[in-house]
């Protein structure tokens, strides 16, 4: 699918790397939906963006919010054949706590937000997106989710973000084999450290520290090359059901 084509929703779009997916699309002449619930940032995006993009505020943990979202978004597009999940918290914590182990209601922010999130978009999009006219290998549509290589190699205080990012991974070859009926496709790209606003709020010492770690090239990743990554994924249809490490070779360190 050429991104000229593209009638994305994008979560998560108001910022860091789903912005910069939004971006791409747009340069290349396609459209997007941006669902985000920070509205108060939205309008400067959209006049960055111009008329291709339009800005639903969504809690992606919320799954009626989500329906009707992505329905109006369909409609308002005149289609949908991307789903794009970057929506997502930190919800960096101790188990055992210095006051008191985790709560437990804390730990499920980042399981509804991450990862029910991002089921909430795939079931809805593929609802919608099996009713598409099919491309010459069959393709109807292509969801992609962003993982963490914290899914992997979770630090001390990352036991909740780290569940999460799993559990978008566990998800995908399920979901890319019963999609294999309605043509779409499933792909998860698991980044390592990309200055976004996520990070770029750490401590200079830290986000140092965190570039110098990287192997090759030793920085952090730049949003365009997230967003170059769902690129090449859209236009690239035999890319299904697997994981794309996308960080300079690193692994992450116990802390
Ligand atoms: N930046 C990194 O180094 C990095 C590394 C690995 C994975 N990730 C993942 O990439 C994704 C994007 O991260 P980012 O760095 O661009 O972060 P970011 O904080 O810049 O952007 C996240 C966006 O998600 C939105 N959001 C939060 N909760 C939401 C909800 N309930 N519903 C809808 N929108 C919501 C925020 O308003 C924000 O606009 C996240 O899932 C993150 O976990 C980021």
């Amino acid at each position: 699918m050429k991104l000229k084509n593209v009638k994305a929703i994008i979560t998560g779009g108001i910022s860091g790397l789903g912005l910069a997916c939004a971006r791409k699309v747009i340069s290349d002449g396609g459209q997007v939906a941006l669902f985000d619930i920070n509205q108060e940032a939205a309008q400067t995006v959209l006049d960055e963006l111009g008329s291709r993009a339009s800005f639903y505020k969504t809690d992606v943990g919320n799954e009626n919010n989500v329906i009707q979202s992505c329905t109006q978004a369909n409609e308002d597009m005149n289609g949908l054949n991307v789903a794009i999940n970057c929506a997502g918290v930190l919800s960096a914590g101790r188990v055992l706590g210095r006051e008191a182990p985790m709560a437990t209601d804390y730990f499920s922010k980042a399981i509804t937000i991450n990862l029910i999130g991002s089921f909430n978009i795939a079931k809805t999009a593929a609802n919608i997106m099996q009713n598409n006219e099919s491309d010459n290998d069959g393709q109807r549509g292509v969801i992609i989710n962003t993982a963490s290589i914290a899914a992997y190699e979770g630090q001390i205080g990352q036991a909740a973000y780290s569940a999460s990012k799993a559990g978008i991974i566990g998800m995908a070859l399920p979901m890319a084999r019963e999609f294999t009926r309605i043509g779409v496709r499933i792909m998860t790209i698991a980044p390592g450290v990309f200055m976004t606003p996520m990070v770029s709020g750490m401590p200079d010492q830290v986000k140092e520290a965190l570039g110098a770690a990287v192997p090759f090239p030793s920085r952090l990743g730049n949003p365009a090359e997230f967003a170059d990554t769902m690129a090449h994924i859209v236009e690239n249809t035999y890319l299904n059901g697997s994981v794309i490490r996308l960080d300079g070779a690193i692994r992450l360190q116990a802390k």
